[in-house]
C-alpha cells in the first residue's frame, strides 16, 4: 500500500485503523474501542483494555523463543567498555530491579524519578517501573540540582533512582551531590532513593534513605508484570515551555505501545532482530521513544552510546558503532551531524568502515539545513531522512515513511504528515491557510495514540498552552507551511521556546534566574543563529540603578548562575550589558527585532517601537560579542 493510500485508510476509519495496529500488541485484556472522545477535547485511547509496556518489551520476545537475541548493545568510548544484554538477561534484570522497588513498597501509579547517564541501566530503571505499572519521569543529567527538585516536587516520586556519577569528555559529572542537593532545595522527600555506583565514582550513600543498587536486590522476588489500564500513565517527561515551570508530558501506555511499534517498521524501515541506533540521550524523548521503548517493543537490539560524536575519541566514533554494530537505522540530532563535519569536512573518517549495514539516517529535534543534509548524503550515500516532532507527541508527526513507500526527499522538509496526523496551517484567526502561505502550524484533535493525553497535575495549563488558541486543533508551538504537495516546511516557534544542539529550552526560564540576580533590574533572552549548536542563548542584562562594578564580573556571575540553576546544558555562555531594551509602547520587549539584528538579518522597524535609538545601542553591544556584523 503507498503512503497516500494509507494516510487516506486512516483518514476514512480511524478507528478502524488504530484497532488494527494494536493487535501488534500483546494485551491482557484486549480493548473495545481505541478512542475514547467522552471528555473532548480531552481524549483517551485504549482505555478499557489491559497491558504492560514491560511485557511487551522484554517478556514477550523470550516467550516468543528470541531470549537469546540481544536486545541492548552498551557501546562507551568514553569508558571504553562495550557489552551485550540479550532479552532473556534483560528479563532476568528488570524483574528483580522491579522486586526490589516493590519490596520497598513502590506500586502501580508511583512515581519514580530516574537521574541517570547513558548506561543500559538507565533503561533497566525505566523498564522495572514500566513492570509495575510506576510512572517513571527521567531527568537529563546536564540539568542542574534546582532543575532536579522542581520536578521532585511536581511529580512527588515515592523513590528515586540514580547513578553515582555521570562521565563527560574530560569531566566527570557527580550525580549523587546533585541529587542530595535537589533533595535538600526540594519540599517533598522520596521514601528511599537506589544508588547505582559506577566504578569511576563511589558515592556516599546516606544510612537509612540510599540503598545500593545491587545491595537492595538482594534476596528478593522477581516480580511479574502488572497490568494496568490502556490511559494508565506510563511515564512523565518534563519539558521546557514559556515561563521558568517545565511542563509534564504525560505519556499513557496503550497508545504509547502502539504507536511506536507502528513507528519501528513504516518510519524507520526495520524489521524485528534488526539493530536501530538513536544517539541521543535517555534524559529526552528521543531517548525514551528510540533509545529505549520503540525498538524494545518491536523486537530490534538497541544501543546505549555513551560518547559524543566528535572527541570520544574522534568524529570517527559514529561509523565505527554503526559498522562493528550492523547499525541498519540511524538516528540523531543534525547538530551531531554538524559536529561531525566541522571536525571531518572531506568524511576521511568513514573511510575505516563498512558501512554498508546502514540503510537510512535519520533527523530530528531541530531543523535540519540542506548543508548538513547533502553532506551526509555524500559521504554515506544513503537517503538521510528529516523528520518532525515533539516531546508532545512522542513520535513522528510529520515524515518520510521509508518502510511503507519512500516519497521524494525534498531537501528542508520534514515530508509529510502520518496517519493520525491532521496537520493544518492556520491564520491568527484560526483559519487554514492556502498551500505555501506562512501560518501557525496545527493538528485538528484528536490527537494519535501515544501523544500527550495532559499535563502532569495541570490540566488548566494543559488546555491553555495547546488547545484554547485554535478551537478544535492542538497548537503545536511551531509556524510553517504546507507545499501543493502537502510537504510541510518548518520554520520558528511561536513562543520563547530555543533549540540549543537540539535541546528544547525556555528563554523565559532563564530569564527568571537572571532576574534574580541583586544587580539586574531588567534583562532578556534571545535564541541567536550558531553554526555548531543550531542557536544559542544570548542575555541582555540591564543594571539596578547604582550599581557601578565593573560589567564583566556581572556577566561571569549571570552566566554561572544560568549553568548552577539550570545547568550546563542551557549552554548559556552569552550576556551583555544594555542601558535599555527596545520595547513596544505598550512595553513589550521587540525580541524578534533583536534576533534579526544579531542574526545580521534585515528588518522591519516594528510601527508600535517606543524609541528606535535603543536598536542601535543592541546592535553595538551584540558586536561586542561577534553578532550583528
Ligand atoms: N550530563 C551532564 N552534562 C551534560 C550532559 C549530560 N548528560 N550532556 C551535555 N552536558 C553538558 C556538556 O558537557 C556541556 O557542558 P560544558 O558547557 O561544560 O561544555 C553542556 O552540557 C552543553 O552540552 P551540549 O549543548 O550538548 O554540547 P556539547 O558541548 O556536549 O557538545 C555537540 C554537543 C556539539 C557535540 C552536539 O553536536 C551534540 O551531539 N549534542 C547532543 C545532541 C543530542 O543528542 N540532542 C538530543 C536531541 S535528539
Ligand atoms: P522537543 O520537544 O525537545 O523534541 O522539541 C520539539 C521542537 O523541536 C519542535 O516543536 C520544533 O520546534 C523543533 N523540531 C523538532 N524536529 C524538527 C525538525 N525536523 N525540523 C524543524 N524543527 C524541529
Amino acid at each position: 500500500m503507498s503512503y497516500a493510500e494509507t494516510y487516506e485508510r486512516w483518514k476514512q476509519d480511524p478507528e478502524g485503523f488504530w484497532m488494527e495496529a494494536a493487535q501488534a500488541i500483546d494485551w491482557v485484556k484486549a480493548p473495545t474501542r481505541a478512542l475514547n472522545a467522552d471528555n473532548a477535547p480531552l481524549y483517551t485511547w485504549y482505555a478499557d483494555g489491559l497491558v504492560n509496556t514491560c511485557h511487551n518489551a522484554v517478556d514477550r520476545h523470550v516467550e516468543a523463543g528470541r531470549g537469546a537475541q540481544t536486545a541492548i548493545i552498551y557501546d562507551s568510548p568514553i569508558t571504553q567498555t562495550k557489552h551485550k544484554i540479550s532479552y532473556a538477561e534483560l528479563r532476568s534484570r528488570v524483574a528483580s530491579l522491579a522486586g526490589a522497588l516493590r519490596a520497598k513498597g513502590v506500586e502501580k501509579g508511583d512515581r519514580v524519578i530516574i537521574y541517570m547517564p547513558m548506561v543500559p541501566e538507565a533503561l533497566e530503571a525505566m523498564l522495572a517501573c514500566a513492570r509495575l505499572g510506576a510512572v517513571h519521569s527521567v531527568v537529563f543529567g546536564g540539568f542542574a540540582a534546582n532543575e532536579l527538585a522542581v520536578r521532585i516536587d511536581d511529580c512527588k516520586p515515592k523513590a528515586i533512582i540514580a547513578a553515582s556519577c555521570g562521565l563527560e569528555p574530560g569531566r566527570v559529572v557527580h550525580y549523587k551531590p546533585l541529587l542530595d542537593g535537589a533533595l535538600e532545595l526540594s519540599t517533598h522527600q522520596p521514601d528511599f532513593c537506589v544508588i547505582f555506583q559506577r566504578e569511576q565514582e563511589v558515592a556516599y550513600l546516606e544510612e537509612g534513605r540510599d540503598v545500593d543498587w545491587h545491595g537492595f536486590q538482594y534476596g528478593v522476588d522477581p516480580a511479574e508484570c502488572v497490568p494496568v489500564e490502556g490511559d494508565h500513565p506510563a511515564y512523565i517527561l518534563y519539558t521546557s515551555g514559556t515561563t521558568g515551570a517545565p511542563k509534564g508530558v504525560v505519556r499513557a501506555t496503550g497508545g504509547h505501545l502502539v504507536a511506536l511499534n507502528w513507528t519501528m517498521k513504516n518510519i524507520y524501515n526495520v524489521e524485528p532482530g534488526d539493530v536501530f541506533w538513536a544517539a541521543s540521550d535517555v534524559g529526552w524523548v528521543v531517548g525514551h521513544s528510540y533509545i529505549c521503548y520503540g525498538p524494545l517493543i518491536h523486537g530490534n537490539t538497541t544501543i546505549v552510546f555513551e560518547g559524543k560524536p566528535v572527541g570520544t575519541p574522534d568524529a570517527g566514533t559514529f561509523w565505527r558503532v554503526i559498522s562493528e554494530h550492523g547499525v541498519k537505522s540511524f538516528f540523531t540530532a543534525p547538530t551531531a551531524i554538524r559536529a561531525v563535519k566541522r571536525e571531518d569536512p572531506e568524511g576521511k573518517f568513514t573511510k575505516p568502515y563498512d558501512l554498508s549495514c546502514l540503510k537510512t539516517l535519520y533527523l530530528a529535534g531541530e531543523r535540519a539545513d540542506p548543508d548538513t543534509i547533502e553532506w551526509a548524503q555524500r559521504i554515506l550515500n544513503v537517503p538521510v531522512i528529516d523528520h518532525w516532532w515533539q516531546t508532545e507527541t512522542g513520535y513522528a508527526i510529520a515524515a518520510n515513511p521509508m518502510g511503507i513507500d519512500p516519497l521524494p526527499v525534498k531537501i528542508g522538509s520534514p515530508s509529510v504528515a502520518m496517519p493520525g496526523y491532521d496537520v493544518q496551517i492556520l491564520d491568527e484567526a484560526g483559519h487554514p491557510m492556502k498551500p505555501g502561505e506562512l501560518g501557525a502550524i496545527a493538528i485538528k484533535l484528536p490527537l494519535p495514540p501515544g501523544t500527550l493525553p495532559n499535563l502532569w497535575n495541570a490540566e488548566e495549563r494543559f488546555r491553555k498552552s495547546y488547545l484554547d488558541h485554535f478551537p478544535g486543533y492542538y497548537e503545536t508551538g511551531d509556524a510553517g507551511m504546507k507545499d501543493e504537495d502537502g510537504y510541510l516546511w518548518i520554520m520558528a516557534r511561536t513562543d520563547d521556546v530555543i533549540n540549543v544542539a537540539g535541546h528544547r529550552l525556555s528563554t523565559g526560564a532563564m530569564e527568571e534566574v537572571l532576574a534574580s540576580h541583586p544587580d539586574v533590574a531588567e534583562c532578556a533572552v534571545i535564541g541567536v543563529t550558531d553554526q555548531l549548536k543550531g542557536q544559542v542563548p544570548v542575555g541582555f542584562l540591564c543594571l539596578t540603578k547604582g550599581v557601578n562594578r565593573p560589567e564583566g564580573e556581572i556577566t561571569a556571575e549571570c552566566v554561572k548562575l544560568v549553568r548552577d540553576r539550570i545547568g550546563p546544558v542551557a549552554a548559556f555562555k552569552l550576556a551583555v550589558v544594555v542601558d535599555r531594551l527596545p520595547k513596544t509602547r505598550s512595553g513589550k520587549i521587540l525580541r524578534a527585532t533583536m534576533i534579526k539584528i544579531a542574526d545580521s538579518e534585515e528588518f522591519k522597524m516594528p510601527a508600535t517601537i517606543d524609541d528606535p535609538a535603543i536598536l542601535d545601542e543592541i546592535k553595538t553591544a551584540l558586536q561586542t560579542i561577534g553578532y550583528a556584523k
